[in-house]
Formats: structure tokens, C-alpha cells, sequence
């Protein structure tokens, strides 16, 4: 009989403990993966303990606070800490997200962060986006147009036109919604996601652009875009309630009527 079981070197550990000496009722537990490729350790969850009253209010402040004053090795990717770059996705509390956008408060009793699901790890909380930014590239997401416009001039839209790309362009590509989505975990190789695919859709959508034709083409395709299976995790995640099941099946919708 099939014996399913994590390889020896993936199975978490229990990891360091990082004690608070504070005088404070206020903590709260931090269970953090950590994981380097520098050693041949298996992974593990180091816990760190904190005072909120001396802590900013998002998950992304409580681990720079612990960068700068408890494990100045621990790994993970930001920069804007405002919803704006998307880099620091990762997994808080059992769903996928963005560490700068995620309340402390919001979160019932001890934190648990872990990378993005299935995904490589290079180190810590930090995934291997190679496939998924090679992905993003496929669609060409940028504007086609080969017709001339004086240089004194701009691509104009109606307000209609510039509306259908509202709940498109604040995609901050952060990944949540793929690293959710069954389909994706299992044919990431093929199936292009739904960041990807609401990025291909953000331009298929753009009245501006001329090659709608060959986009829709390009996507007609048994993995591309048809691994999608409505299963609706990606809406659920994104960080920035968008819906990236909606552009799939308005992808779906053009093909049909194309
Ligand atoms: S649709 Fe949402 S979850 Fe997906 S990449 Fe864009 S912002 Fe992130
Ligand atoms: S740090 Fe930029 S989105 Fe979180």
C-alpha cells in the first residue's frame, strides 16, 4: 500500500524559544518558520514573545521588531508596509495575505506564520517566485498598440472604458491568490494561476490595447487557463478583496463568445 508521509528533511521541528524578561500582561507568542539552505537542518518553528504595548499593530511590525531586537537573521521580504508592493505575502493565522496589512489584534491567540504554500523556500518566509514571475511575463502585461498617436497626444478612455479595469489595476501581485489555489499547488508547471490570469485579464479588458485577439488565443489552452476549477480560495485571500475568479471566467466568457 501507498505510504504518503513528508520526506524526513521537510518534517517541521520544534525550534528555538526566545524568552521575554518584560514586566508586561500585554504579550503575545509568535510561532515563526525558519529554514536555511546554508545547513542540512530540517525546518523549524521558532517562538518568539512580545509586548504589544511596545510593538506596532501589524504582523509585518512584530517581525521587524524581532529582526531588530531579538534574531537579527530572521528572513522575509518588504518594503512599502502599506499594501503597496506585495512583498511581504506570507501565510499568518492559516491564510495567505500580507504581513503589513494583518492586525495582531485580528489574530485569536498565538500567531503562526509560515511561507507561502507550496512553494520553494530560499530562506525563511521568503518563497521562490522565479515560475510565477516567469508566468506573469507570458501574458505580456503591457499595453499593445501599434497605432500611432500624435506625441502630443494621449490614449484617451470614456469613464465606461477606464471602469472596467477597476478591481484589476490594484492588483499589487503579492501571490496570495495562487499559493491558494489547489489547481496551482498541483500544475504550477502549466496552469498559469490567478494573479497571472487577472493580470492577463487587467489588459485584455484595457480599451487601449490591440491585441485581444492573440491574448484570448494564447490563453485557450487545457492548462493555461482551463485548470481553473472555480474552486474560489483565490477570492477568498486576496489582501486586497479582489476577485481574481471573476477575471478568469470573463476570460472564459470572451473565448466563447470570440
Ligand atoms: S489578485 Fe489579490 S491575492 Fe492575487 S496577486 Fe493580486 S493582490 Fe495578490
Ligand atoms: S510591505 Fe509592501 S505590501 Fe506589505
Amino acid at each position: 500500500m501507498a505510504e504518503f508521509s513528508l520526506p524526513k528533511n521537510s518534517k517541521i521541528v520544534k525550534g528555538n524559544k526566545f524568552d521575554y524578561n518584560g514586566k508586561s500582561n500585554n504579550v503575545k507568542h509568535f510561532h515563526i518558520y525558519r529554514w536555511s539552505p546554508d545547513d542540512q537542518q530540517n525546518p523549524r518553528l521558532d517562538t518568539y514573545t512580545l509586548d504589544l504595548d511596545d510593538c506596532g499593530p501589524m504582523v509585518l511590525d512584530a517581525l521587524i521588531k524581532i529582526k531588530n531586537e531579538i534574531d537579527t537573521g530572521l528572513t522575509f521580504r518588504r518594503s512599502c508596509r502599506e499594501g503597496i508592493c506585495g512583498s511581504c505575502s506570507m501565510n499568518i493565522d492559516g491564510t495567505n495575505t500580507l504581513a503589513c496589512l494583518k492586525s495582531i489584534e485580528e489574530v485569536q491567540g498565538d500567531v503562526y506564520i509560515y511561507p507561502l504554500p507550496h512553494m520553494s523556500v530560499i530562506k525563511d518566509l521568503v518563497p521562490d517566485l522565479t515560475n510565477a514571475y516567469k508566468q506573469l511575463a507570458s501574458v505580456k502585461p503591457w499595453l499593445q498598440a501599434e497605432k500611432d498617436v500624435n506625441e502630443d497626444s494621449e490614449r484617451t478612455q470614456t469613464p465606461e472604458e477606464r471602469e472596467k479595469l477597476d478591481g484589476l489595476w490594484e492588483c499589487v501581485l503579492c501571490f496570495s491568490c495562487s499559493t491558494s489555489c489547489p489547481s496551482y499547488w498541483w500544475n504550477s508547471d502549466e496552469y498559469l494561476g490567478p494573479a497571472t490570469l487577472l493580470q492577463a485579464y487587467r489588459w485584455i479588458a484595457d480599451s487601449r490595447d490591440e491585441a485581444q485577439k492573440e491574448r484570448l488565443n494564447e490563453l485557450e489552452d487545457s492548462f493555461k487557463l482551463y485548470r481553473c476549477h472555480t474552486i474560489m480560495n483565490c477570492t477568498k485571500t486576496c489582501p486586497k478583496g479582489l476577485n481574481p475568479a471573476k477575471a478568469i471566467g470573463a476570460i472564459k466568457k470572451l473565448q466563447l463568445e470570440n
